[in-house]
Order: structure tokens, then C-alpha cells, then sequence
């Protein structure tokens, strides 16, 4: 049983490495931002109002993501979570849901990379509009032009992977989200890593932590 946060700035690896931990240790992802981009795409009411937020790199609002993770999270013992919290509100509403449903945050892994390589990573990167595998054209291209290895379908790029959305997003998270690094930290389950290398070799950072 494992219960596992990936922390980090936008295109610090968070996706791609839950989706190589999750295969390995069949443990299930709870992406936030994949949720809501699914609701963009089924145009669903939250879909409509998220995509606003989405679009200018701004943050949903705290009430509405605590509604998501609370149906998302109580049946499950042990997950990755990508992408939420990303506030201290949100992850006191995290505490005060995993305590009622006797479960524990264990550990928090936080993914240091610079923002000239987020930049360069973002600009770059392609999903799978299918299963949301990501690609990166430069670090880490498909086998076919632009097409995915698993669903053969074409991939696309984000909305928000513009260059400017893209600042924004790191301004973003600088201000809300970077706090939680030392609201982990006192509850001594935060663990920091290089996000920079070798997928691979990041992958074997995280076991180390992990196993
Ligand atoms: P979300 O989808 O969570 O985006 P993000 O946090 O900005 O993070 P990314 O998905 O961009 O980066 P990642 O760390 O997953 O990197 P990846 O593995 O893809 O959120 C989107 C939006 O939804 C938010 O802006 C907000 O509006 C809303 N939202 C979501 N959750 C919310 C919440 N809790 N509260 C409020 N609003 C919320 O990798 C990036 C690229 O780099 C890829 O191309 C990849 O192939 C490549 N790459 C990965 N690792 C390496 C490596 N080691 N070397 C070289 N390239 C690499
Ligand atoms: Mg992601």
C-alpha cells in the first residue's frame, strides 16, 4: 500500500514518471489536470468552468478541486496524486479528508527542476488525446511522426503549453503551490530529487524513496 504526492513545478515530470510508477507498482493516478482537461473535452458544466482558469495558467478554485478528489480518493487505498494539491488550502482539506477515511499521506516527492528546462520541456511536449501518454519531441519523441505508440492516434499539444500560459504557470506556482514544500516538510514526509536526467534514472530516485 502506497500513498504517494509528486509535487512540482508544471513539466517537471510529475506525468510521466506516475505513469512508469503506476505500471510498476499498479498503483492508480489521480491527475487532476487530466481529469479536468477530460471535462473540457466532454464539455460538462465543470469542464466550462475550468477551461476559463485553465486557458490563462490561473488555478480552479479550491472548493471545486476539494469536491473532485474527495469522489476520486475515498474508495482507494493507496494512490499517486499529480497535480492536487496545489494550495495550503487544499492541502488542509486533503488532511481533513484522508483523517476522516483513517488514511495517511506517506510520501511527497518533490521534483526540482529549472524553469529554463520547463520552458524548454512544455514548448515541446505532445499527449495522447486517447490515453494521455506524453511525449516530448525533443527528449522524448514517439516511434511514427506525432503519432501515438500505444493508440496509433495523432497526438496534440496542450492548450495551455503556449510560452506565455507557460510563465504564468510557473508564476503560479512559485506563489501558491511552492509553500506546500515546507507544510510537507514539517510533517516530515517531504523528499526532494533531482528532476533533471534520465527518465529512467529519475524513475530509480523515486523507488529508492518509495520501495
Ligand atoms: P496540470 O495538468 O497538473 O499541469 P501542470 O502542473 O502545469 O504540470 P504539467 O502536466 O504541465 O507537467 P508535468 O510535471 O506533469 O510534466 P510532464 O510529465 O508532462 O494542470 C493543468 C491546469 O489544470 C492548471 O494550470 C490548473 O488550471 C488546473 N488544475 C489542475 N489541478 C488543479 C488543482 N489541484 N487546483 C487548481 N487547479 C488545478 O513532462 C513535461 C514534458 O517534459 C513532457 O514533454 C515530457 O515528455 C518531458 N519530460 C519529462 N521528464 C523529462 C526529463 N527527465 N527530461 C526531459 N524531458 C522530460
Ligand atoms: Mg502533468
Amino acid at each position: 500500500m502506497r500513498r504517494v504526492l509528486f509535487l512540482g513545478p508544471p513539466g517537471a515530470g510529475k506525468g510521466t514518471q506516475a505513469k512508469k510508477i503506476s505500471e510498476e507498482f499498479n498503483i492508480p493516478i489521480i491527475a487532476t489536470g487530466d481529469l479536468l482537461r477530460e471535462n473540457v473535452k466532454k464539455g460538462t458544466e465543470l469542464g466550462k468552468i475550468a477551461k476559463k482558469y485553465m486557458d490563462e495558467g490561473t488555478l480552479v478554485p479550491d472548493d471545486i478541486m476539494l469536491k473532485i478528489i474527495e469522489q476520486a480518493i475515498k474508495d482507494l487505498d493507496s494512490f499517486i496524486l499529480d497535480g492536487f494539491p496545489r494550495t495550503i488550502k487544499q492541502a488542509e482539506g486533503l488532511e481533513m479528508l484522508l483523517n476522516k477515511l483513517n488514511k495517511n499521506l506517506e510520501y511527497v516527492i518533490y521534483f526540482d527542476v529549472p524553469d529554463e528546462e520547463i520552458i524548454r520541456r512544455l514548448t515541446a511536449r505532445r499527449i495522447c488525446p486517447e490515453c494521455n501518454r506524453i511525449y516530448n519531441l525533443n527528449f522524448n519523441p514517439p516511434k511514427n511522426d506525432e503519432e501515438c505508440d500505444e493508440c496509433k492516434v495523432k497526438l496534440i499539444t496542450r492548450d495551455d503549453d503556449k510560452e506565455q500560459v507557460i510563465r504564468k504557470r510557473i508564476e503560479v506556482f512559485k506563489e501558491n503551490t511552492y509553500p506546500l514544500v515546507e507544510f510537507y516538510d514539517k510533517r516530515n514526509i517531504l523528499y526532494r530529487i533531482d528532476g533533471t536526467g534520465d527518465t529512467n534514472e529519475i524513475e530509480k530516485r523515486i523507488k529508492e524513496i518509495i520501495l
